[in-house]
């Protein structure tokens, strides 16, 4: 049973403070942070390696870069800082892309339809699947990513539906383009305008919703009700009726199986990760810095890191794995307020210039993962995520206000009051490596470069949030058509019953 706390309730600090250096420094408040150790010895169910191999076929894709900086090293005291660099991914300015190519490919595949343009490609991942990487179609054009259309002799076009707070229905409304599909985005308050115009230059229709982030999920799932069949391939049901497929990167039960292959896509990441550290002559990282809205990246952090396996960085019954450190804005702590309490609870949101990180209530998929196997959990104040987008981008590194939410998370963890028992808590030493996620560029999200009506710096957080607070289950009334319970983490490891919130 999910619980809704009023805004406010999360932590004992004041409001975020506006962008200013002493805000930047404020000391953490005990509500803020959120520590297991053990986590690191926990040991995940294999983790998936199929999407990799698909992406890697993409003819326009590359790994991302990872930084070095050495100034953040010294500033820090750990041994190196590297940052992975997520602000040109598959011609997209955030590393959502991973998740809904793959994502949609499953659809597609399942459904049994043909990409035209995938024509004479070999399919990478599944056989007879219907979209394979492959020469770009015309549709693709300058898009970035070659995968085909959709052409003559296909079935009938895909509405793909998803809620966003930016970068995933961006993400879906391009993979959606590029496969000859059609996307309808449900987007959220407070998304920067220019994130929106993004998202309907891509050909997407787009829905407006006056509220937060668990509204618009509400909204898109009961979009695709009204459309006349349940989460599309969700269902398990073979090939569907309808073409309307909601594609949202967010569990909820009932509803695991298409945020699960979101999840898969986001293993590239990591596995890029892996071979870049060990081309740097470094090993395993010691720790690994997560920005988290609904928490499916960092299930993908946990399943990678926690996997048994080869690989380094993994639990490889090497003894303890990476630290994974979840960071959130302190106006939407759905994840550290769910690890406090032991229980997947939902949280009343406020807004923040960390739009991506702007959601409520973790993934159902992902929190299992996230209970057994997440070592911390830190809120950032709107001014430390400020200040590391400038420090960043001075280091050469450009960052949105999510992306350097990991750097501002490191920092508000690693300094300050009661510092030393939280590397403790870490295990972190002098000659530590960290690896700070930068999941987006500043072009994906363009709040705080400017002052206006939405790109405005956020209010304190709960401004108009109780409102929406007092409804329940982001998601509605469980009546999507439910899926073979097929949960990784087995049976027993998801909570119990619909997420429903009682009335604050
Ligand atoms: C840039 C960015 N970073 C991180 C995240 C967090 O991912 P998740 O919602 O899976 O926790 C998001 C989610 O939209 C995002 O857009």
């Amino acid at each position: 049973m999910n619980e809704i706390f009023p805004s406010g309730a999360i932590n004992t600090e004041a409001p975020p403070a506006p962008a200013h250096p002493d805000g930047a420094r404020r000391p953490l408040g005990p509500g803020s942070w959120y520590a297991r150790p053990a986590a690191r010895y926990w040991t995940a169910p294999p983790a998936p390696t199929a999407a990799h191999a698909f992406h890697a076929a993409l003819p326009d894709y590359a790994p991302t870069r990872l930084v070095e900086l050495p100034s953040l090293a010294a500033e820090l005291g750990v041994g190196r800082v590297f940052v992975k660099d997520e602000s040109s991914r598959l011609g997209l300015p955030a590393f959502k892309a991973l998740g809904a190519s793959w994502a949609l490919h499953r659809v597609l595949a399942e459904r049994g339809d043909a990409a035209a343009g995938a024509t004479g490609a070999p399919e990478p991942v599944d056989a007879g699947a219907g979209v394979a990487a492959g020469p770009a179609g015309a549709a693709a054009g300058s898009a970035g990513m070659a995968i085909g259309p959709a052409g003559a002799g296909a079935a009938e076009p895909v509405t793909f539906v998803t809620a966003t707070d930016g970068n995933h229905g961006r993400a879906v409304a391009r993979i959606a383009r590029l496969l000859g599909q059609r996307a309808h985005v449900f987007v959220s308050r407070g998304v920067h305008p220019e994130a929106v115009a993004a998202i309907e230059g891509e050909g997407a229709r787009v829905t407006r919703v006056a509220g937060p982030y668990d509204l618009a999920v509400r909204e898109a799932a009961r979009a695709v009700e009204d459309a006349g069949v349940g989460p599309g391939a969700g269902s398990g049901s073979g090939r569907q009726a309808s073409p309307t497929v909601l594609v949202q990167d967010s569990g909820r039960p009932g509803y695991e199986r298409i945020p699960g292959w979101i999840v898969e896509g986001y293993a590239t990441l990591f596995t890029e990760i892996d071979a870049q550290l060990a081309a740097a002559g470094d090993g395993a990282p010691d720790l690994v810095a997560v920005p988290v809205g609904v928490g499916s990246l960092a299930q993908a952090a946990v399943t990678h890191y926690r996997a048994p396996g080869p690989g380094p960085g993994t639990g490889a019954g090497a003894g303890a794995g990476p630290a994974l450190l979840a960071v959130e804005p302190e106006a939407a702590a759905c994840v550290l307020e769910s690890l406090r309490r032991g229980a997947r609870v939902g949280v009343a949101t406020g807004d923040t210039a960390m739009a991506g990180l702007n959601c409520g209530t973790p993934s159902s998929l992902a929190w299992p993962a996230l209970r057994a196997g997440l070592d911390a959990a830190v809120a950032v104040s709107e001014a430390r995520a400020a200040r590391a987008v400038r420090d960043l981008a001075a280091l050469g590194v450009p960052s949105g206000p999510c992306g350097a939410a990991s750097l501002a998370g490191v920092r508000a963890a690693l300094t300050g009051d009661g510092a030393a028992d939280r590397r403790a808590a870490l295990g972190l030493g002098p000659t530590a490596t960290l690896v700070l996620l930068s999941t987006e560029g500043p072009a994906a999200n363009p709040h705080g470069q400017d002052t206006s009506a939405h790109g405005r710096s956020p209010e304190p957080r709960g401004s108009d949030a109780n409102a929406y607070s007092q409804t329940p289950d982001p998601y509605g009334p469980d009546t999507h058509q439910h899926e073979p319970a097929t949960h990784p983490y087995g049976p027993g490891s998801t909570p119990q019953g619909p997420a429903t919130h009682p009335e604050a």
